[in-house]
Parts: C-alpha cells; sequence; structure tokens
C-alpha cells in the first residue's frame, strides 16, 4: 500500500515538474485572449494600452498557435535597421496557415520578392532607363480596369446591386494578372477563377487545421487529407493552368523575342530576366516551368488585397458622401485635363490621402508577424510582432488619432518641407509608424507602389463612371476579424448605376 502511494506521490510530483518546465520562460507578459472571433485584436489592443503605453514593454500574444512577442514602436528603429536576411517575413505566412505543407520549397528562393522589387514596380524598373516599362504597365492596367468593371458592373444604365468584396476582388485579381501574368492568362476566366479557389482555400484550410485540437506536429498529421486535397485539387490545378503560358514565355524570352517593348511586360518577363541572377535549383524536384508557374501562381495570390482597400474605402465614402462628392470632383477634373492616361496616377492627392486614411484606421493585418534570424531583442524562439494598429492609433504619432480625417495626410504633405527631395512622407506608399499596412523597414511590402496606383485606377473609375449607393443608413458595416486579420464586410451588396458622364479618351 505505501509503496503505491509512493508511486502515486512521485508521479505527481513528476508531471507538476513536467509542466512547469514545459511552460515557456516569459520574460513578458502573455496577455490572454478572450474566446471570440475578435480575440486576437482586442487582446493585442488590450497589451498595447495596458502593457507597452505603460511600461514600453513588449507582451506576448498566443496566436496561430504559437506565442508572438508583440514589440512596442520603440523597437521599430532596429526594425528599420535589421539587414533583410536576419528578418523574414514570407515564412511567417507558411506558418500562419500552416501553408508549408502545400507550398513545400516556394519560399527559399527571393526571386519572387526581387522581381517586384526590381521589375513590378513603378518607381524602379529593371531597366530603369527605359519609361516604357512604367507606360506598358500603367496602360494595361488602365486598360484592364475598364474591361473587367464592364464584365463585373455592366456596360449599360441599369443599375447592378452585387456584393462589394467580391465583385471588387473579381476586377482586382484580373488587374493584377494582367500585370504579373500576362494578357493571355488574365483573359482566361477558369485560370482566374482557379487563383480565386486557390487563395480562398489558403484561409480555408488554414483555419479549418487551426480549429482542430491538436499541437502542430499533430494537426499536419491528421489534416493530412485536407490540405493534401487543397495542394492536389486547388494549386496543382492552376500551376497547370500556368504551365503551357510559362513555357511559352521560356522559350521566347531564350530566343529574346520579347525582351523589348513589343513583348508582354509583367512578372512572367521579370523572373525570367533574373534567372542568371537567381538561378533555378538544378537538384529541385519539379521542372523549372513547374517551379516557376508556381511562383506566377504566389504573385498573382497578392492581387486580390488592393480589392480589400477598395472595398473599405467604398464603405468610407457611402458612409460619409462628402468623401465621395470631393473624391469624384478630383478625379473628374483630372481624368478631363489628361484622359485615362498614366498622368492621372500623379494627380490625385484627395485620393491619395484617403487611401491612407483607410488604411491607418482599417489595416488588414491588426499586427504583423515577423521572423528574425538574428535580434538582440529575443526572448525566446524568434517569433515577433510589429503592433500595427496600435501605432497608427497612438497620439505619439499621430493627432486625433481617434477622428477619422480622410484629408489629413495632404495636409501634412503640403506643409512638409521634406518634399523638396521629392519624396513625400505622408503619402499612400510611404511606410512610417502611423503607415504600417505595407509593414515597415527592409521588408516592407515591395508591391505596395503598384497596389496603390491599382487602388487609385479602380476607386477613379468607380466614381466617375458610376452613381454608387446601398441601403444602410447606419455607417460602415462591421468589418470580418480573425486571428488578427482584418477585411471589409464580405456580405455587404451595393448598388452600381453608370452615370451619363462625359466619356474621356483613353
Ligand atoms: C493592398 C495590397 C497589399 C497589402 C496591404 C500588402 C501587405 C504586405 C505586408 C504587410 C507585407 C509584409 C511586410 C513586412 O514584413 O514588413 C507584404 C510583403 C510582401 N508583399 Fe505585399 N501587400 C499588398 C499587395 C501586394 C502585391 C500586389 C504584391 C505583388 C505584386 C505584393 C508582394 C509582396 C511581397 C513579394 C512581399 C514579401 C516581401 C519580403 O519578404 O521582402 N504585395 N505585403
Amino acid at each position: 500500500m505505501h509503496q503505491i502511494n509512493g508511486f502515486y506521490g512521485v508521479a505527481v510530483v513528476s508531471l507538476v515538474v513536467w509542466y512547469l518546465l514545459s511552460q515557456p520562460m516569459r520574460a513578458h507578459a502573455l496577455v490572454k485572449r478572450k474566446w471570440n472571433r475578435n480575440s486576437v485584436s482586442l487582446a493585442v489592443r488590450e497589451g498595447y494600452k495596458s502593457i507597452t503605453k505603460v511600461t514600453g514593454k513588449p507582451f506576448f500574444v498566443r496566436y496561430w498557435a504559437r506565442d508572438y512577442l508583440v514589440l512596442s514602436p520603440k523597437y521599430l528603429p532596429d526594425v528599420r535597421r535589421a539587414a533583410k536576411e536576419d528578418l523574414i517575413f514570407v515564412d511567417t505566412i507558411s506558418d500562419v496557415f500552416f501553408m508549408y505543407n502545400w507550398i513545400g520549397s516556394l519560399f527559399k528562393s527571393t526571386r519572387m520578392q526581387t522581381s517586384v522589387i526590381k521589375g513590378i514596380n513603378p518607381r524602379l524598373p529593371l531597366e530603369a532607363e527605359s519609361p516604357w516599362y512604367i507606360a506598358k504597365l500603367s496602360y494595361g492596367m488602365l486598360e484592364e480596369c475598364d474591361f473587367a468593371m464592364k464584365l463585373e458592373l455592366g456596360d449599360h444604365a441599369a443599375p447592378k446591386e452585387v456584393v462589394a468584396l467580391e465583385v471588387l476582388t473579381s476586377i482586382s485579381l484580373r488587374i493584377m494578372a494582367r500585370v504579373l501574368a500576362g494578357t493571355q492568362l488574365s483573359h482566361d476566366q477558369a485560370f482566374l477563377n482557379g487563383a480565386n479557389d486557390y487563395f480562398g482555400g489558403n484561409f480555408l484550410t488554414g483555419f479549418i487545421m487551426l480549429w482542430l485540437p491538436f499541437p502542430p506536429f499533430l494537426r499536419d498529421i491528421v489534416a493530412w487529407p485536407l490540405w493534401k486535397y487543397h495542394l492536389k485539387f486547388r494549386q496543382q490545378r492552376v500551376i497547370e493552368m500556368i504551365m503551357p503560358a510559362m513555357a511559352k514565355r521560356m522559350q521566347e524570352h531564350e530566343q529574346a523575342v520579347s525582351k523589348h517593348g513589343d513583348g508582354e511586360y509583367d512578372a512572367i518577363q521579370t523572373l525570367l530576366d533574373l534567372i542568371p541572377e537567381l538561378p533555378l535549383d538544378e537538384n529541385a524536384d519539379q521542372s523549372p516551368v513547374h517551379v516557376l508557374s508556381h511562383e506566377i501562381l504566389h504573385l498573382v495570390s497578392s492581387g486580390q488585397s488592393p480589392a480589400i482597400s477598395v472595398t473599405a474605402a467604398l464603405f468610407k465614402m457611402l458612409a460619409e458622401p462628402s468623401y465621395l462628392a470631393a473624391l469624384r470632383s478630383e478625379a473628374e477634373e483630372t481624368v478631363k485635363r489628361n484622359g485615362w492616361t498614366e498622368q492621372i496616377l500623379n494627380e490625385l492627392p484627395l485620393m491619395d490621402s484617403f487611401i491612407r486614411e483607410v488604411h491607418r484606421f482599417h489595416p488588414s493585418f491588426v499586427q504583423l508577424p515577423i521572423y528574425f534570424s538574428r535580434w538582440p531583442y529575443s526572448a525566446r524562439g524568434n517569433a515577433h510582432c510589429l503592433c500595427c494598429r496600435g501605432a497608427q492609433m497612438d497620439p505619439d504619432f499621430i493627432v486625433d488619432p481617434e477622428k477619422f480625417d480622410g484629408f489629413r495626410f495632404m495636409e501634412l504633405g503640403k506643409a512638409d518641407v521634406r518634399q523638396e527631395d521629392g519624396v513625400n512622407r505622408w503619402s499612400a506608399s510611404h511606410a512610417s509608424y502611423s503607415n504600417m499596412t505595407f509593414g515597415y523597414g527592409n521588408h516592407a511590402c515591395p508591391g505596395r507602389f503598384i497596389s496603390i496606383r491599382i487602388i487609385k485606377i479602380i476607386l477613379s473609375r468607380m466614381v466617375v463612371d458610376f452613381d454608387i449607393s446601398w441601403n444602410r443608413t447606419d455607417g460602415e458595416p462591421p468589418r470580418f476579424t480573425m486571428e488578427g486579420l482584418s477585411v471589409p464586410n464580405p456580405t455587404q451588396k451595393v448598388t452600381f448605376q453608370r452615370r451619363q458622364a462625359p466619356v474621356y479618351s483613353s
């Protein structure tokens, strides 16, 4: 009997010791989540208010099944200085959705990022001395936007009611597909539907896996049929749709057929141009055509992000029609002067400011996960978050932060002497403490310049060509938030009716 009691005693003590040792040694507080859909955002908001603002310290939040250290703004100068190789964003994306299961080694190469930074970037095309690149990108976007709007919203005077986020996602995806994957694929409805399903499937599969009550390594095993399905029937299917176009372009590229202005200029071109600098892995299981097609699919997936911004801006304009009137007047004047040309994108200061304020109020990432491979402040592990919403609503960085003031950044830009350097640090694409929608530092989104252009093109077309209304009288609809991500209400309907506006030439 004594022996049995002794055995249970030792077992209980061992269990307690094991439990205590298995708990992370936290140098900082863990802010607990309450169980609702918005719990990560609320916990981060609470931590920022009660810990960061009071003590200046970071805090932990459990998020996508692991603990992230949410950094206070005092670490942002270190984030800005961190070398590119010491700070990694793409791996966090692969982890938060458990995407490593179906994307494999996709993020091992930096070809995708480099092709955007050096190529699909209106500020820095691969051959910067050739302005035709920029003109070609803008022409393609303007043309594709007009085409997509006629298709989705009709080319007639009858009103059309649509689910806003859904339709604007189709329009944005089509425009980005043109810029990233060329004309042929951007006009291929099966490809666009497949890319859309794949992108949605990343979220769906990731969220189902998150809710499975298993630790990470078991979760991957138990959910094997689920992610295998996603890999085979969503991802592989679209990669195979891209492969013939990619094979043709590779052949043309080798023969230097489409190196200059008469050919396509898109991310396929820039990926191919980068191969000498960032060669393909000769020992990879998949063929070069497959690898590059996979990279294009991932870039095209990012084409849906501008729709989130456009929809948020649309809801704000409908909730406060004085903004709609002012933005319409600015866009009409600009288009009247320039036609639907590249030039309009440089002449929309009110819209630029409005977009930045919408992003400040409604960042897609409430906090942004990043990994540091080398970081003096690492507590345990390397998972950190930038507290985007906290900084953007902090009175230390922005006057009267709780007030939505759509044109504040235009006023700040006008008053800022730094504009003499040609850099407007209040523009929508400039990453700063009050503008962290696109991240911060060396890894800030390289697609932000093209994204802001696309957002402006869609918004301008929308306000110049359409009367827009909805059936709400109570302001903006609630946003959909989940695990720190935030998107405009996905079911809100909006009615578009073509205006009898003058047709300005393209
Ligand atoms: C409104 C639209 C978009 C938003 C809000 C957005 C947001 C972001 C954010 C927050 C990051 C992480 C930055 C960081 O770690 O500091 C990022 C990275 C990235 N984005 Fe975007 N993005 C958008 C559109 C795009 C587009 C259209 C492209 C492609 C053309 C793109 C390509 C990338 C790439 C390649 C990275 C990884 C950069 C790196 O790791 O160095 N993004 N984006």
